[in-house]
């Protein structure tokens, strides 16, 4: 069905999030818009263009013309936005046990929108064409840290991963070791960017990572769109 909206599971008051399937000529009035599919997401009107698979653009009055899935996300109340911890988002340090106690990186509900098939090699941009294809369960959350946070350097996820900008100014940034006086890249995230998938696969369904934090410049929300393998027993 075409232009099947639902609210995503972090939507609420100061945040909205919502789901596309399949949308057809749908007019954004203003949202970062995410193609959270492994196919090209065609945009505009008299000068059609694409978003690529998991990439994004922020849009403000423009059209999705055609794509498999999209997700709208716009902050549209900034005042108390940081008060997220109250409203059910989830301290990272609660999660894990070695996070750095005075780091406040918070994480909102995570919304599962199912499977997707692609080839693990086609998403880090290890091949040109798809042609391993695998299942995939396709989960997002949305991230808040307040300005000048060190999102703590790591190197290890049991899934595929890559990040957009949707409130405020960030970085996505690269070590050669666990030690931010290494750092060999440092990529800006500003609303609406997407960057890269950073990690290599090393055999079925394992990859490795470079050292790597996100940065937040100022107050910030990110999505995290994570591709799950799913292990057949
Ligand atoms: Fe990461």
């Amino acid at each position: 069905m075409q232009n099947s909206v639902r609210d995503l599971a972090f939507a609420d008051d100061f945040i909205t999030a919502q789901l596309v399937e399949n949308p057809c000529d749908y007019k954004v009035e203003d949202a970062v818009v995410v193609n959270l599919s492994p196919t090209p997401m065609i945009t505009g009107d008299k000068h059609p263009a694409i978003i690529p698979p998991w990439k994004s653009t922020w849009l403000k009055g423009g059209v999705i013309k055609s794509g498999e899935r999209a997700a709208l996300i716009k902050v549209r109340k900034t005042t108390n936005l940081g008060g997220c911890m109250f409203r059910g988002w989830d301290w990272l340090g609660n999660r894990i046990r070695s996070f750095p106690r005075d780091t406040p990186l918070y994480i909102s509900a995570q919304d599962s929108l199912g499977l997707i098939s692609t080839d693990a090699k086609y998403f880090t941009n290890e091949r040109a064409q798809a042609e391993d294809l695998q299942d995939f369960e396709l989960k997002i959350n949305l991230w808040w840290s307040p300005g000048d946070t060190d999102c703590f350097i790591h190197n290890e996820h049991p899934f595929l991963e890559v990040h957009t900008q949707i409130h405020g100014v960030g970085r996505m940034q690269k070590f050669h070791e666990n030690d931010e006086a290494t750092l060999y890249e440092d990529m800006p995230m500003s609303i609406g960017f997407s960057h890269d998938p950073f990690c290599r696969v090393t055999g079925p369904n394992e990859w490795t990572y470079p050292w790597h934090r996100y940065y937040a410049d100022t107050d910030c929300v990110w999505l995290a769109v994570e591709l799950h393998p799913i292990t057949v027993s």
